[in-house]
């Protein structure tokens, strides 16, 4: 087979057949087609698209092209979470303890922060000493023993799409419905979890601007899943506006632990209430998301939830009692610039994206892989779309050690507001359920 004879097949509209795409992941992954063909293929997708076939076989070649994790010596039925990304996004802090603390062993692999967007990694670093960098073996024997663990993707899953992915981030071929829905589930899948729920992020802050894109991606996305035979749905939900009021890395662990002790966000809460319950029903521990959701508000309630998330610093490095005391042991940055309210408004929008972008700004984000971030800088939206706010008063406040950074964050952060004078309705969370 010629690679030059798939780029043309696509080119010109063809269907790929399973040969055909294992031979070019197989080729790129082993060296043997270079990247100037493999980003022609990929422009060309990125123009003609892939069917639902051609996505879920190019899923499965992705997904095989390294290790594929084997948790079955884990026993009860192990339930994954992906969030396709958002501003201020620190569901999975919450979430994974909340769900474990109901026995459902949670193995979990994250990612750090890029651009304007946090990564869960980076924000469980906030503890001191805790780390994710344990064998595959710890990570097994951290399920079993605490029934939570979480660890960095190793090298080995599904090096086709690290390559994939670094050669799309350079050649604009990112936003293809098929490619992202591939990218995630080949990265799912190879995790070996039973079950997955997704929440697909829609809005200004997250790869699909509207409703509809982000239904459609949920739509793929649950059937590769299911195709593979794995139970898998997703939640559609609000990225325009950041979630909960905290956005950086300490400061959002801070705002997570909050709503492990029941004094959260209620959008946060929510969110987490609502991918929680489909995973404590996926596990079969409840007949329906509203008796799986009371099961999880009782785990809050009754402070085992935030009990488990001690018992998971824990056993990972970190000191149980920084998690029942974040005021000393997650500081934030040491000065503070705040945004007050130029007359008496509502909050009409705040752009995601640019409130991302002062987070980055103060330090707390990476613009290349390789920087170095302060995890103690970041933002609290004290107002939020909807809200009134007061002439003087604080809409926002920004965390940093360094006054430059600070006055150029506050600027960033000023435009990504905007406000009316008349009252503004408050946007709607959860946009729809894919099952
Ligand atoms: N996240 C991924 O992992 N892959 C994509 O293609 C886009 C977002």
């Amino acid at each position: 087979m010629l690679m030059v004879d798939v780029i043309r097949k696509k080119r010109d509209g063809g269907k790929l057949s399973k040969e055909e795409i294992d031979f070019f992941i197989n080729g790129y992954v082993a060296g043997t087609i270079p990247d100037y063909q493999v980003s022609a293929l990929m422009m060309a997708i990125y123009f003609k698209g892939m069917d639902d076939e051609e996505t879920g076989l190019l899923t499965q070649a992705m997904l095989h092209s390294g290790e594929v994790l084997d948790l079955s010596m884990i026993p009860g039925f192990k339930v994954d979470k992906h969030s396709t990304g958002g501003v201020g996004d620190k569901t999975s802090l919450v979430l994974t303890p909340m769900v474990a603390s109901l026995g459902i062993p949670i193995a979990k692999m994250s990612g750090r922060g890029l651009g304007h967007t946090g990564g869960t990694i980076d924000k469980l670093e906030s503890f001191k000493g805790f780390t994710t960098s344990i064998t595959n073996e710890e990570f097994i024997e951290n399920v079993k023993n605490v029934g939570i663990s979480i660890m960095g993707q190793t090298k080995d899953l599904a090096p086709a799409d690290k390559l994939l992915y670094a050669l799309r981030d350079v050649t604009a071929t990112v936003d293809n419905m098929s490619l992202i829905a591939s990218s995630i589930m080949s990265k799912k899948l190879a995790a070996g979890a039973d079950g997955i729920v997704l929440d697909v992020k829609s809005g200004s802050g997250a790869f699909m601007k509207n409703d509809d894109d982000a239904r459609e991606l949920a739509k793929k996305m649950v059937a590769i899943g299911k195709h593979a035979g794995v139970k898998t749905m997703a939640v559609i939900s609000d990225m325009d506006q950041p979630l909960g009021r905290a956005v950086g890395n300490t400061i959002e662990v801070r705002e997570a632990i909050d709503t492990l002790k029941g004094k959260g966000p209620e959008d946060l809460l929510k969110l987490c209430l609502t991918l929680g319950s489909y995973m404590v029903c996926f596990a079969g521990r409840a007949a329906s998301t509203s008796e799986a959701e009371d099961m999880l508000k009782e785990a809050i309630s009754s402070g085992r939830a935030l009990e488990k998330m001690a018992d998971f610093i824990e056993a990972q490095g970190g000191r149980r009692e920084d998690v029942y005391n974040t005021t000393a042991s997650l500081p934030r940055g040491k000065k503070r610039f705040v945004f007050n309210a130029e007359k008496d408004c509502y909050v009409s929008s705040i752009m995601s994206e640019e409130v991302g972008n002062a987070s980055l700004i103060l330090g707390g984000g990476r613009r290349s892989k390789e920087d170095v971030i302060d995890l103690s800088v970041g933002i609290y939206l004290t107002k939020k779309v909807g809200e009134k706010c007061r002439a003087g008063e604080p809409v926002a406040k920004l965390y940093g050690n360094d006054e430059a950074k600070l006055s150029e964050a506050l600027e960033r952060l000023k435009g990504a507001y905007a406000f009316s004078d008349e009252p503004v309705p408050k946007n709607t969370l959860i946009r729809g359920i894919v099952e």
